[in-house]
């Protein structure tokens, strides 16, 4: 049965960088969700009869989420739904069903890297049938009629068996529960040379990956241990957990500090890595160094012909704005073109849709290709082992010798979270205020050279997305850039990105925050970091 039930719209339903986050019980306000869900497919045409693709990262709430989407899709109009086994899919694994499925487009149920459970966070996100977020146009929709929506319609149904695989019926759609990690193993196994990973680990190469009690513990444990080879006890924190286990599942050196010890002791494994709440992110560390995902994509971009999937080389580089500058000389190394976008994978889809780029990366620990259109944590660690098995080097001689050839971009991002709004506001405000005048003053010894607020133009649709973070470049080349966070569910989140070039004698060795302490002090001078937002230490270093 049918059932229409007259709503009344919230006024905090905008998506952000990634889709809809709140905190989980602002999630279950009554009609919350339904509100939100219904807001989407009001912003759809043309999908009657076609697939919906439904899947998450298995967090707090998340099931219940499912069956109220499944409910409401079988009214919307919507033919198939492929759900994953459990309510189960990875972000990047959900945008390959997508594709592989020709299916109209998806909705994902995850916050990313922020914690879950019952006070924590939980989101909602629509991607379209090239497997990728929905671009601005329709999110701008969706924001639309989350503001005028009066009712939803959902059908009155006992709620679906999301454990068993299989095909059931669901008033005129029928629901399919597919193995989440088939598609994507398969993907993988397309892409990478297994035999050459696998026999790499026979001659005795060891690895740790932390699974963060995340949803990429069943896809690693299926890669890694049972299809390549490693040993078990490979994949720590495997199991997926409601709640993460209490933790940030975040693979940054503060959340997955245990990770980053065992790579720096002694007796260390080979390789280390992590992915994040949803499967998107990646954390690499080499035996007894880190590789900062501004790095790693330049690394990934440099070497990805080595990879059967790659192996006729690249189209071309996009990387966020904050990301440093480090593949940019990669991509003129290999006379190929490099793209700007603004933070955000959404922005990618477009390029990687017109063939223009083959790989592309954010600082924020994503990086990701042309083979899905998400960034993706474990393509990322099976590039890496890839390129390891070919080149029988350590990580850290990789690392070095790129350095060497090309220059180390020292590179932080300094995080003030929870901010007071205003507080945030207004130093984005003041510094927006100056940007005409800075260039040629003189900031803790440095001039500055360049400023101002990013604007992007899509060179494929002709968009144009403005105000996206202010960027001041230095006379030496160094550069800061601000933004707040669209991710937050509490108060504002600073972003701060720090990089210099250092080619100097002593670059591998130079520590990353004294190498850019000159770049740090005219970061706080220029915005009034300390003074604004009454913070003397940035909450989190990456
Ligand atoms: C953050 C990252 C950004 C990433 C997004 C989704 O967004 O900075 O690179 O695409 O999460 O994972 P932000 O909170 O900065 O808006
Ligand atoms: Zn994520």
């Amino acid at each position: 049965m049918i059932k229409t039930v007259s709503t009344t719209a919230f006024d905090d339903q905008k998506p952000g960088t990634s889709g809809l986050r709140k905190k989980v019980r602002h999630f279950q306000q009554t009609n919350y969700v339904q509100n939100f869900i219904q807001s989407i497919f009001d912003s759809l045409e043309g999908f009657e009869g076609k697939t919906l693709v439904i899947g998450g990262d298995g967090r707090y709430f998340n099931r219940e989420v499912i069956q109220t989407a499944i409910k409401m899709a079988a009214v919307a109009g919507f033919g198939r739904v492929l759900v994953g086994k459990g309510g189960i899919l990875s972000t990047p694994a959900a945008s390959n069903v997508i594709r592989k499925y020709a299916a109209f487009g998806g909705i994902i149920l995850s916050a990313s890297h922020n914690p879950g459970g019952p006070d924590e966070d939980f989101g909602i996100k629509y991607n379209i049938g090239n497997g990728g977020p929905a671009p601005e146009g329709i999110t701008d929709k969706i924001h639309a009629n989350t503001k005028s929506i009066t009712e939803y319609t959902i059908l009155d149904a006992p709620d679906l068996d999301l454990d068993a695989q299989g095909t059931q019926t669901l008033g005129d759609m029928t629901v399919e529960v597919i193995d989440p990690v088939a598609d994507y193993a398969e993907l993988m196994e397309s892409l990478f040379d297994f035999p050459a990973i696998r026999a790499m680990f026979e001659g005795g190469f060891t690895m740790s990956f932390d699974a963060m009690s995340a949803v990429t513990g069943p896809y690693a444990t299926e890669i890694l241990e049972n299809r390549l080879g490693a040993p078990k006890g490979t994949v720590v924190n495997g199991t997926p957990l409601e709640d993460f286990g209490g933790h940030h599942p975040d693979p940054n050196l503060v959340h997955a500090k245990e990770l980053y010890d065992r790579m720096m002791a002694d007796d260390a494994p080979d390789f280390g890595a992590a992915s994040d709440g949803d499967g998107d992110r990646n954390l690499i560390i080499g035996r007894g160094i880190f590789v900062t995902p501004s790095d790693s994509l330049a690394l990934l971009a440099a070497n990805a012909h080595l990879a059967p999937g790659y192996a006729k080389g690249l189209a071309g580089i996009a990387r966020s704005m904050p990301t440093s500058g480090a593949a940019d000389r990669v991509a003129e190394a290999l006379c190929i073109e490099i793209y700007e976008t603004p933070t955000g994978w959404k922005f990618f889809g477009n390029l990687l849709d017109a063939g223009k780029a083959t790989i592309c990366g954010e600082e924020s620990a994503g990086t990701g290709s042309d083979h899905v259109r998400e960034k993706d944590g474990l393509w990322a660690v099976l590039l890496w082992l890839n390129i390891l098995a070919v080149r029988k080097e350590p990580v850290k001689d990789i690392v070095t010798a790129h350095w060497a050839k090309y220059g180390r971009n020292q590179y932080t991002r300094h995080d003030y979270e929870a901010v007071e709004t205003d507080a945030a506001n207004g130093l984005m405000d003041a510094l927006r205020g100056r940007l005409a005048d800075l260039p040629g003053t003189t900031v803790a010894d440095l001039t500055v050279a360049t400023a101002d607020d990013f604007s992007y133009h899509d060179p494929v649709d002709g968009s144009v997305s403005k105000n996206q973070g202010v960027r001041i470049g230095f006379e030496d080349g160094s550069r800061v850039v601000f933004r707040l966070s669209g991710t937050g569910t509490s108060g504002a989140t600073l972003r701060v990105y720090l990089e210099k070039l250092d080619t100097g004698p002593g670059s591998a060795e130079r520590e990353t925050q004294a190498a850019l302490a000159d770049v740090i002090a005219a970061a706080d001078e220029l915005a009034g970091i300390k003074s604004r937002t009454g913070r003397d230490a940035p909450d989190v270093i990456t």
